[in-house]
């Protein structure tokens, strides 16, 4: 973690600093058009863990990830249809589209929290722009601020909730739109409202030409209707048994730190580094077809949001 945060003007050499922050797998906190968002490589899962980190985040919610253009993001997540046809019109700008994420993209599993879809939004303000050419990848952004505090909307925002635990904020002044973006997803084949933001919902249905669903659960601003914060939202096939240190004969055990299995979270006991691995890990145990056990993970820090999902997968269904 960087002691000290650089507040740096958006001018292209610190534009260059900021990538090469990024490409390092350090965080950088970044103008949009809807909120200052806290970016990290969506393609370095121990960086994106960092974010999760730094902002205290109890669970795994999804990340959105931003693209430079409609080009890149189709590269990461299928866009076609009606996904396209909102793209093109809203594209950049205010709008985060949920799309099934495409095979071998290389986003982190972490971005989407072991999902097989993903977030996706092209930002239209200039300096994040110019930064993800000078990054030439796409960054995992959430809104820069700590859990459960409200947006940022100015650099001293994000400094107020989260100084000395990114390595940089680029400085661009107010953010114009000011709210998040508006959130949409395909939930029995119909566009639905994830969470209302910057583009009015009715700019939306009148470009499809058809109203929008709202979401099973109920939206609020703060907990938007998304599978992070549904209970069983990733949920391995086989039992999963909590607080492990040995395995019984047939049980997968996945390590961490003294308890080693037959895959480990981290040896070190590094708490980034489980995040970083968690649902890679969960996938893998889950493959083979048996029950899974799992170590004991401390309940701090990162630990918290590790055990909140590790509870999800674990609970009765
Ligand atoms: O305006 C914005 O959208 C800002 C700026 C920085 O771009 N970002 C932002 O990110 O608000 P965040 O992490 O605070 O909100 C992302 C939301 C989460 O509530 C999450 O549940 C939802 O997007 N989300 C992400 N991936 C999803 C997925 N695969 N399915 C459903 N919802 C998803
Ligand atoms: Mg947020």
């Amino acid at each position: 973690m960087p002691a000290k945060t650089r507040l740096l003007t958006p001018d292209s050499e610190h534009i260059a600093y900021a990538a090469m922050m990024l490409a390092q797998g350090k965080l950088v906190a970044i103008p949009t058009e809807t909120v200052y968002g806290l970016a990290a490589d969506a393609r370095n899962p121990t960086a994106v863990a960092g974010i999760y980190d730094a902002k205290s985040r109890p669970s795994f919610n999804p990340l959105i990830v931003h693209a430079p253009d409609l080009e890149t993001a189709a590269q990461i997540g299928v866009i076609d249809g009606q996904a396209k046809r909102l793209a093109e019109a809203f594209w950049p700008g205010a709008l985060t589209l949920v799309v099934p994420l495409r095979e071998g993209a290389g986003i982190a599993s972490l971005v989407t929290a072991g999902l097989g879809t993903v977030a996706i939004r092209v930002p239209a303000h200039q300096v994040a722009q110019d930064l993800l050419h000078a990054f030439g990848g796409v960054v995992a952004a959430p809104s820069a601020n700590p859990s459960g505090r409200i947006s940022p909307t100015t650099a001293a925002h994000v400094l107020a909730g989260l100084d000395g635990k990114l390595a940089a904020v680029l400085d661009a002044g107010p953010s114009p739109v000011g709210v998040e973006s508006t959130i949409i997803g395909w939930q029995g084949g119909l566009p639905t409202l994830l969470r209302p933001g910057g583009i009015p919902a009715e700019a939306i249905s009148n470009c499809l030409g058809q109203r929008l669903a709202m979401p099973a659960a109920n939206v609020d601003a703060e907990r938007p209707a998304a599978p992070g914060m549904l209970s069983s939202h990733y949920a391995p096939r086989a039992n999963l048994r909590l607080n492990a240190r040995t395995a019984s004969p047939d049980e997968f055990l996945i390590g961490f730190g003294a308890v080693s299995g037959e895959a480990t979270l981290s040896e070190s006991g590094d708490l980034v580094e489980a995040a970083a691995r968690l649902f890679d890990v969960l996938h893998i145990a889950d493959a083979t077809g048996r029950p899974i056990a799992i170590a004991p993970i401390p309940d701090h820090g990162m630990g918290r949001a590790i055990n909140d999902r590790l509870r999800r997968a674990a609970a009765p269904r």
